[in-house]
């Protein structure tokens, strides 16, 4: 690492999880769909993983059909406090999680005090260790009433989320500082309603990009009504970033991978980056294009999700968003599926040094967030792929840090006595 580029002094070194992917005993739009889908997404597997390079290992888990359940997940509702002392012990000073909507408002317009004091222990619990709550409101998860409405599909759809930002802000506001509203809405659109593979597993474009611009219509009602409770709150969204590069001179490449950029990032950013105190940035990989098609190189090492393994990339979309934005940026989400922790190491390492380029480029970066903190449910994918600082063992519910989370938190320690 370069040891002349400092992180800032308030830095916030942290991970991230989602509410419906740890907590267990979720009920919304995704359990549901879970339950009715687990059997064909274990049939499928077979066709859909078998050449991914970790085929091999995660097979009897990927031909399960308890695998695509979330049930009580890594049970993290009740064992918060273990993995409040796992961001502890890679001396940590920051946590992003997120609030199931579905646990406050179960029904329409009915409020559990029973879950809101819930949420309410947790901040306590993290403020009282020294750690930033960096709050998601929405990440990927639906009441099962407002997803029988039609949920982001309808633009009328979003008075209901404003009522719970609202609700659930001036309840728990007192404890927090920095403000998700939205996770990814654009991975949303596009994997509920065009490739269908998320629920309400739709197959229409139109539809996705409506999905997409309700919610950062959202995100703007919501950043008004958050300023309202407290002026104070640091209000940002959480995107999605794929650096796509021309892996050739021509100007097809070269105008393809802009265009694809303009698409993913713009497009959207453009819409809410006026009503944010910051931007999000989830990382994961870069994209090669040649002609008008991706092409990725061959024959390197990809993750267990056989996604390119291209940390670096991060800096190059840090810079660009910085550019264009001019505003700080926070690392919401970064890191790689990989059980064998073979390659989260040398991950992080290059992780951190494209930051420090990046910051000595100018870019106002205020924070790292890995993803995740524990290994977790993912998704459509269920709970195979491997994405956390620490291992769990979904039979007995241990964690334990992996190698390369023991070596992250010395280098943590290291950084912020800097
Ligand atoms: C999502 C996470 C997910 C991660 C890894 C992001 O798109 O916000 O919920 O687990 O990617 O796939």
């Amino acid at each position: 690492m370069n040891k002349k580029t400092s992180f800032p002094k308030r830095f916030l070194w942290g991970a991230s999880t989602a509410a419906h992917q740890v907590e267990g005993g979720n009920h919304n739009q995704w359990s549901v769909w879970e339950l009715e889908n687990a059997k064909t997404l274990a049939a499928q597997a077979e066709y859909q993983v078998q050449d991914f390079p970790a085929w091999d290992r995660v097979q009897p888990d990927a031909k399960n059909p308890d695998n695509y359940v979330s049930g009580k997940a890594t049970d993290h509702y009740r064992r918060y406090k273990e993995d409040f002392d796992l961001l502890e012990q890679m001396n940590m000073n920051a946590y992003r999680f997120s609030i199931e909507w579905s646990r406050v408002e179960p029904q329409e317009g009915v409020w559990d005090p029973e879950q809101i004091a819930h949420y309410k222990r947790y901040l306590a619990e993290l403020r009282q260790r020294g750690i930033e709550p960096i709050v998601t409101l929405m990440h990927f998860t639906l009441p099962v009433w407002f997803a029988d409405k039609g949920g982001w599909e309808r633009r009328g759809n979003i008075k209901y989320f404003i009522r719970f930002v609202e609700k659930i802000m001036s309840e728990l506001g007192n404890n927090v500082r920095y403000i998700i509203t939205i996770n990814e809405p654009e991975v949303y659109g596009f994997c509920s309603y065009k490739i269908h593979e998320w629920p309400p597993a739709k197959r229409n474009t139109l539809l996705a990009m409506k999905v997409i611009y309700h919610q950062t219509v959202a995100h703007r009602r919501a950043a008004k009504t958050l300023k309202r409770i407290n002026p104070r709150f640091k209000i940002g969204i959480a995107k999605n970033s794929v650096f796509m590069y021309p892996g050739d001179d021509s100007w097809v490449s070269r105008i393809s991978a802009r265009v694809a950029q303009f698409l993913q990032d713009d497009l959207w950013l453009t819409r809410v980056a006026k009503s944010s105190d910051f931007m999000g940035l989830n990382y994961y990989m870069s994209q090669r294009i040649i002609g008008h098609r991706i092409h990725n190189p061959e024959n390197t090492p990809r993750s267990e999700l056989d996604w390119l393994i291209a940390p670096g990339d991060i800096e190059h979309v840090l810079e660009r968003w910085h550019k264009k934005y001019k505003l700080p940026i926070m690392i919401t989400e970064n890191g790689i599926a990989d059980g064998e922790d073979e390659y989260r190491k040398e991950w992080i390492k290059e992780t951190l040094e494209a930051m420090q380029r990046a910051i000595s480029h100018g870019v106002r970066l205020i924070g790292y967030m890995h993803w995740s903190l524990t290994d977790n449910f993912e998704w459509a994918y269920g709970k195979w792929p491997r994405f956390g600082l620490a291992r769990v063992d979904y039979k007995t519910g241990a964690r334990q840090l992996r190698p390369s989370a023991v070596w992250f938190g010395k280098v943590i320690k290291k950084l912020r006595k800097s």
